[in-house]
């Protein structure tokens, strides 16, 4: 069974996933070049698989670039598809700005540029359209769910931001302190980039836990994404300290390991993304290039909690292997 037709019988992946039924056979034949980030997170490896699996069961030859968590690399990328005369391209933008110079080119070639799962502040004429999540909205519910789990309680809380000057960052940070105002017994006490890897959301988690009285002051942690929130987890651990209790653990991307973390206790919600972003990109592709169809300028995707209360076991078993 494919990655796709897995996917499609996950239930709560249902409604995000319906586009790949949908007929785009003018879409066959086509080259089309993606501009990915990198591989920082299980989410964005299972982006990537999506995106190569959508595009081989419509007959697209996807050029794939992965630039290494670099915009120089993706410039570098966007401007070889230009020069190649792809007939469309998708971004994954790793920060909002910087991009007009290039868009231009490829809108001067008359190649449409599709961005994926992040915005850019670009004027809206330079691409098709942008398929990503409301990222204010994952924050804010990230944030709704503490409020309502800590009550009254005085909490501290310490943020695990995601890359410096990416959209997700940007509006996870604003939705999630949105959630927040006038719930004065709740206070954001450190906040700082993990870059969206493990890796770093542990190294600086284990500064923050440090800082805050070997985390025996720290209520919750809220990391921008989960594998932040997995790094974060193994330091509460190192700590001494028990993740899901002694610190509630709250993220954003729902992949399999935060569901195995749940499962154990050791997180306590997650806010889904789903990684399906090219099955909206394509089908917008394919009605733009049959008749013009200007498709929305943005296509937002669902963004749903998760607690323990969800079968955080059967979302496990459900989602691994399916790329992340
Ligand atoms: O842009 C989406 C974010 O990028 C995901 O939440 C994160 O895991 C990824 O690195």
């Amino acid at each position: 069974m494919t990655i796709i037709s897995k996917l499609a019988i996950a239930a709560s992946l249902a409604t995000a996933l319906t586009s790949v039924s949908i007929a785009q056979d003018n879409l066959s034949g086509l080259t089309v070049g993606f501009s990915q980030i990198g591989s920082e997170s299980g989410w964005r490896a299972a982006e990537t698989s999506v995106t190569k699996q959508q595009a081989e069961e419509l007959g697209i030859d996807l050029k794939f670039a992965d630039a290494q968590q670099k915009q120089e690399n993706q410039i570098k990328a966007i401007r070889g598809f230009i020069a190649q005369g792809v007939d469309a391209i998708l971004v994954a933008p790793v920060v909002a700005t910087g991009w007009d110079d290039v868009l231009a080119e490829a809108k001067e070639a008359e190649i449409p540029v599709i961005l994926l799962d992040r915005g850019v502040d670009a004027p809206e004429d330079l691409y098709l359209t942008s398929v990503a999540s409301d990222q204010v909205k994952e924050g804010r519910v990230a944030g709704e769910w503490l409020v309502a789990e800590v009550g009254e309680e005085e909490c501290k809380v310490v943020e695990l931001q995601g890359t410096v000057g990416s959209t997700p960052a940007i509006n996870r940070k604003q939705g999630f302190e949105e959630a927040l105002a006038g719930h004065d017994n709740i206070t954001i006490v450190r906040s700082q980039t993990g870059d969206f890897t493990r890796a770093k959301g542990k190294e600086v988690m284990e500064g923050f836990i440090k800082a805050e009285n070997g985390g025996a002051d720290i209520c919750a942690v809220y990391a921008h994404n989960d594998d932040m929130a997995v790094g974060a987890i193994q330091a509460i651990k190192d700590a001494g300290l028990k993740p899901g209790t002694d610190i509630k653990v709250v993220s954003i991307d729902a992949v399999p390991d935060i569901f195995a973390a749940m499962a154990a206790g050791e997180a306590n919600a997650t806010v889904e993304l789903t990684p399906n972003m090219a099955g909206p990109a394509f089908e917008a592709l394919s009605a733009y290039l049959a008749d013009g169809t200007e498709p929305e300028k943005f296509i937002i995707t669902e963004s749903k909690l998760y607690t323990p209360a969800d079968n955080p076991q059967g979302e496990y078993d459900t989602r691994k292997g399916l790329g992340y």
